[in-house]
């Protein structure tokens, strides 16, 4: 079955063919994240109409592989070669929402395929179903094609339930416990602010930018901890806390507060900065890992999954792997770094292993759509 898959819920505009949940046929993003930068963050009347321009282009390039020939149009390829449409329809931003959901729509009737509504942040998980290929991206308007070189090549058989699902993005830090691949039961998330949220407020107040979580991991990699002649202390919020919640704006505060204090002491530089991004890493990373390794032993799981943007981060990785050595039946998965941030093809995979179609007319865009599931 294949599925053609359109995600729009934010400054991303992606589309992808997926063949059985599973194999990648073709995965584009185009992100108009460059053009918020001057903003100091993303502004959604600027992001929808990025959508609106690049939404076809992106479609149309995502069908590529699947063209019999040059003067096939979008419509006949898509009635040839494609089983259903899949799209998000939140949570995100409505102007950004609208755009992939009603383009959907229109695919959907004028070809009569199937529609299935996806939830972004449920979908996040399903990149770990993803035989990793390829990836092209696209940064304002110039297209480029890069070949992932996969952390993980999936095996089907490697991924055995229960699993823990940690879903680690921009907006949402949420654990799952995933009783099969359909079945989901949501057990915590975060009170406040996302993780990734975290890091972009530190990326922010370190003077990276939008740059976010990549920023802060570049720089930590600079920092070595015998050459510091500083303390930066920084809290483990919620980690004596029994639920499995998080919380991270009082860490985005303590940031601010260490930063303002290196500032007052004249001890604000490049070893500095470097030392704060590894500070705030290590504190962001030690919460998610023992907060999910603890969902872990709880429910019995025999897999961890990691996804979302935070997930991509290299640190947060090695810290899985590494602890995970002590549990000698339990296995991580993480897709590579490109499937972690925002794309379409872990929207197919949500579709086609958990997806619903639905009658395109009853089909809407939800920017709150809940993220909470099931019952553990
Ligand atoms: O999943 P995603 O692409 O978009 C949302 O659905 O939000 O996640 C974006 C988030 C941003 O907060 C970004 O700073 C973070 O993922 N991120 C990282 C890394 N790459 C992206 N955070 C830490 N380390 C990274 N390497
Ligand atoms: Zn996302």
């Amino acid at each position: 079955m294949k599925i053609l898959a359109i995600e729009t819920s934010c400054d991303e505009t992606a589309a992808s063919v997926v063949q059985d949940g599973t194999k990648i046929l073709s995965n584009v993003v185009a992100s108009s994240s460059a053009m918020h930068e001057k903003y100091g963050g993303i502004v959604p009347e600027v992001a929808a109409r990025e959508q609106l321009k690049c939404v076809i282009p992106v479609i149309i390039e995502a069908l590529k592989p699947l063209k019999t020939g040059v003067n096939v149009s979008m419509f006949q390829c898509i009635n040839d070669s494609i089983d259903a449409i899949a799209v998000t329809v939140g949570p995100g931003l409505i102007g950004s929402l609208l755009t992939g959901v009603e383009t959907a729509k229109t695919i959907a009737y004028v070809t009569d395929k199937p529609i299935i509504p996806v939830n972004h942040v449920l979908a996040h998980m399903y990149a770990n179903f993803l035989e990793p290929l390829s990836c092209h991206s696209r940064e304002d308007g110039n297209l480029t094609s890069k070949t992932q070189i996969p952390d993980q090549v999936w095996d089907d058989k490697t991924i055995k339930f229960p699993a823990i699902s940690l879903v680690v993005s921009g907006g949402h830090t949420e654990l799952y416990l995933m009783k099969s691949v359909k079945e989901l039961c949501w057990l915590g998330g975060t009170l406040d602010d996302a993780a990734g949220e975290c890091f972009d407020k530190a990326a922010r107040l370190l003077g990276f930018g939008n740059r976010g979580g990549v920023a802060i991991q570049e720089t930590a990699a600079k920092f070595t901890i015998h050459n510091s002649q500083f303390t930066i202390p920084l809290p483990r919020p919620m980690l004596n806390d029994d639920s499995l919640n998080f919380s991270f704006s009082g860490l985005k505060t303590a940031i601010l507060r260490e930063i303002d204090k290196l500032k007052r002491n004249q001890q604000y530089n490049n070893r500095t900065i470097e030392q704060s991004s590894y500070e705030v890493q290590e504190a962001i990373t030690d919460v998610l890992v023992e907060k999910t390794l603890r969902a872990a032993q709880k429910y019995k799981a025999k897999s961890i999954l990691l996804s979302g943007g935070v997930a991509a981060n290299i640190r947060l990785r090695e810290k899985f792997f590494s602890t995970i050595k002590q549990f000698n039946n339990i296995t991580i998965h993480v897709p590579s770094p490109e499937l972690c941030t925002d794309n379409a093809a872990y929207i197919g995979a949500y579709a086609f292993f958990r997806g619903k179609s639905t009658d395109w007319k009853k089909i809407t865009a939800v920017p709150d759509l809940a993220v909470e599931v099931g019952e553990a």
